[in-house]
């Protein structure tokens, strides 16, 4: 029997504990063994439930007990998750978390202890929720050299952007709805702006690259400047608008990126949508995969965190060789990276058009009715190139880029 402590009887901490107990019978099945939850570290009593002889307050009642060969981190944040997490690995016990701040942030390290004490640090739930995405890079996809990775990698901001795409709602009321439906993170800043795809992409660049990513140098914008009227044009063009966590890695360097994306029809991701997470990685012998699933949710993303519990217990001893090194990764500006881009401009193309062309070359144009503006779609440049030739044309509304 192993026992484990879950740090976090949240959303994820007790689905958890609903998994171990419904799905026993098949993770013994499957290890030989059996999961004990003995203790759960949380501030509150829970009294009356099955669980609430198993509360404790102090942290050190599970660094300090033997027993405890696994730690489950599902509290979230960077303190305390970063100082439990840590002491836990130095007292040689295997860790589940699905804190992609403190994996992003501290993963390196972490790693680097849990090699030292010969256990695990595992991290499956912290990208794509209950989509196995992890473990696949490190196992299945070990001798490939990952060209890209380009995933919708949150729940809550696809969530809000398929509600404004298909239902028109507001970006207010899409977002409302996916907090009361649980998806979003406390502070839905964290969705909305990309910083949660932001440490996302890092890990799986991290990962797919063997090198440790900062994620402060991956270029993020999230969705908040995205509005119905971007919408309007989607839907007359046969497009959509998909927040993107990409990284492409070549041997002249590597790019990653956060933000919204205009994709069409043909495009793998486009049909991705609700609170769904898709993810490509192009291998360069594989070609191309695509890993689909549910981004966010108690208990997608804590079947994710019991995986990571069945690998440590096939695994008793015994440090998994997996993550990446000390040697950061150089990411390069965002300037370089090429794109198409969607532009709304003030005024109307019967007199405007030959001032945009003018700035921009060849476009497409969009018109709607009743609108006194329009939109083109460039040509593929660089950033640079496009903020250069942007400058060159008044009333601009909105960009967006384009892989189209
Ligand atoms: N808030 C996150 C999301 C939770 O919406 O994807 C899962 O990481």
């Amino acid at each position: 029997m192993m026992n484990v402590a879950v740090m976090g009887y949240g959303t994820i901490g007790s689905g958890v504990v609903e998994i171990l107990e419904q799905n026993k019978d098949i993770i013994a099945r499957q290890t030989g063994d059996t999961v004990n939850v003995k203790y759960i570290l949380d501030l509150r009593e829970f009294p009356g439930t099955p669980i609430e002889k198993k509360i404790v307050h102090d942290f050190s009642v599970i660094e300090k007990d033997p027993e405890v060969s696994m730690v489950i981190e599902t509290m979230g944040g960077l303190n305390p998750a970063y100082p439990f997490v840590k002491a836990s690995l130095q007292a040689g016990k295997h860790v589940a978390t699905s804190n992609k701040a403190l994996v992003a942030a501290y993963g390196t390290e972490l790693l680097k202890i849990a090699e030292e004490n010969q256990v695990n640090f595992l991290f499956e739930a912290s990208v794509g929720g209950g989509i196995p995405i992890i473990r696949p890079l490190y196992t299945s996809l070990a001798g490939e050299q990952i060209e890209e990775i380009t995933g919708i990698l949150n729940g809550t901001t696809n969530y809000i952007l398929t509600k404004m795409d298909k239902a028109g709602e507001t970006f207010e009321e899409a977002l409302s709805k996916a907090q009361e439906l649980g998806y979003a993170e406390r502070n839905p800043e964290a969705d909305v702006e990309g910083h949660d795809t932001c440490r996302k992409i890092a890990i799986l660049t991290a990962l797919a690259s063997g090198h440790e990513v900062n994620y402060e140098h991956i270029y993020t914008e999230g969705i908040t400047n995205i509005t119905d009227v971007d919408f309007r044009y989607a839907d007359a063009l046969g497009t959509s608008v998909k927040l993107f966590g990409s990284s492409r890695i070549s041997d002249q360097g590597v790019h990653a990126f956060v933000a919204p994306v205009m994709i069409g029809k043909d495009h793998p991701l486009y049909s991705v949508n609700d609170v769904y997470n898709g993810i490509l990685v192009k291998g360069n012998m594989l070609g191309t995969s695509m890993f689909y699933g549910s981004g966010a949710g108690k208990l997608p993303t804590a079947s994710a965190v019991v995986a990571d519990i069945i690998e440590a217990l096939k695994n008793p001893g015994h440090h998994v060789k997996m993550g990446w090194d000390g040697n950061r990764l150089n990411i390069s500006a965002m300037d370089s990276v090429s794109f198409r881009y969607f532009v709304r401009i003030k005024g109307i193309a019967a007199k405007r058009l030959a001032e945009a062309e003018a700035a921009f070359g060849k476009v497409e144009v969009t018109e709607l009715d009743h609108m006194d503006e329009f939109a083109v779609m460039t040509e593929v440049m660089t950033e640079e190139e496009y903020h250069l030739r942007a400058k060159k044309l008044s009333g601009i509304r909105q960009r967006i880029r384009a892989e189209i």
